[in-house]
């Protein structure tokens, strides 16, 4: 693998690698890691940011009493300048809460190149699908389009492509015949909720190597 991916440091539980979770909408994911975080591990959720104000999860971080902060798109014509901007925003806040990695759950925008070369190795993604099948915004439905017998979720370091980075780990779904898009996703979020926290201890606490 490329080795211009440089990696978070090396956490323990009493100094735990600061998250910063990105997230577009109810949070189940989010909920479900600040539940694996309540009692001491090699990382911990120190800021919550979505671009949606009514992201469920921000609430969840609230009343879990981790900083959550709606960083709203700015209100600009030119598209590639929407992006930009609302990313310095973003890299600003992150500076200033010492984040160490950058965690996507659900988070429904493509980060820019301009970010990534900031945090590259340093933002990880979870994606309902096994990759390198059925990457971008709609992988249920493609899944079931394409009649496969399973599908599952992917956790990945994130590059300049969408959903290619390296892969630190996936678990497996079986498809049923009579699945829908909601009961997929909800079978594959139960697979999500275990694989993320798993994965997250290797990669804070240095068993990932690339
Ligand atoms: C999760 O299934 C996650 O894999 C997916 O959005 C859902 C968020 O659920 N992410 C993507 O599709 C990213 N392209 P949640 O808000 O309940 O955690």
């Amino acid at each position: 693998m490329s080795s211009d991916f440089l990696l978070p440091r090396i956490g323990t539980k009493e100094n735990p690698v600061r998250l910063a979770v990105f997230i577009s909408g109810g949070g189940s994911g989010l909920q479900s890691l600040i539940q694996y975080q309540k009692i001491p591990r090699v990382h911990i959720t120190s800021l919550v940011i979505s671009e949606n104000n009514n992201a469920g999860g921000l609430k969840i971080a609230e009343e879990n009493e981790i900083l959550a902060l709606h960083v709203p798109l700015p209100q600009i014509k030119n598209k590639s300048e929407i992006r930009l901007e609302h990313e310095k925003k973003i890299q600003q806040i992150l500076e200033r809460e010492n984040s160490e990695l950058i965690v996507l759950s659900g988070y429904m925008r493509i980060i820019s190149p301009w970010l990534i070369s900031k945090w590259k190795g340093r933002i990880v993604n979870i994606h309902p699908s096994l990759l390198p099948n059925f990457p971008g915004a709609h992988a249920h439905r493609d899944v079931l389009a394409a009649g496969s017998n399973f599908s599952g979720c992917t956790v990945h370091l994130v590059d300049e492509g969408v959903d290619t980075g390296p892969i630190l780990g996936q678990s497996r779904v079986i498809v049923r015949a009579n699945d829908t898009i909601k009961s997929l996703q909800d079978r594959v979020k139960i697979e999500e909720h275990k694989l993320y926290p798993r994965i997250l201890d290797n990669l804070c606490s240095g068993s990932i190597s690339l």
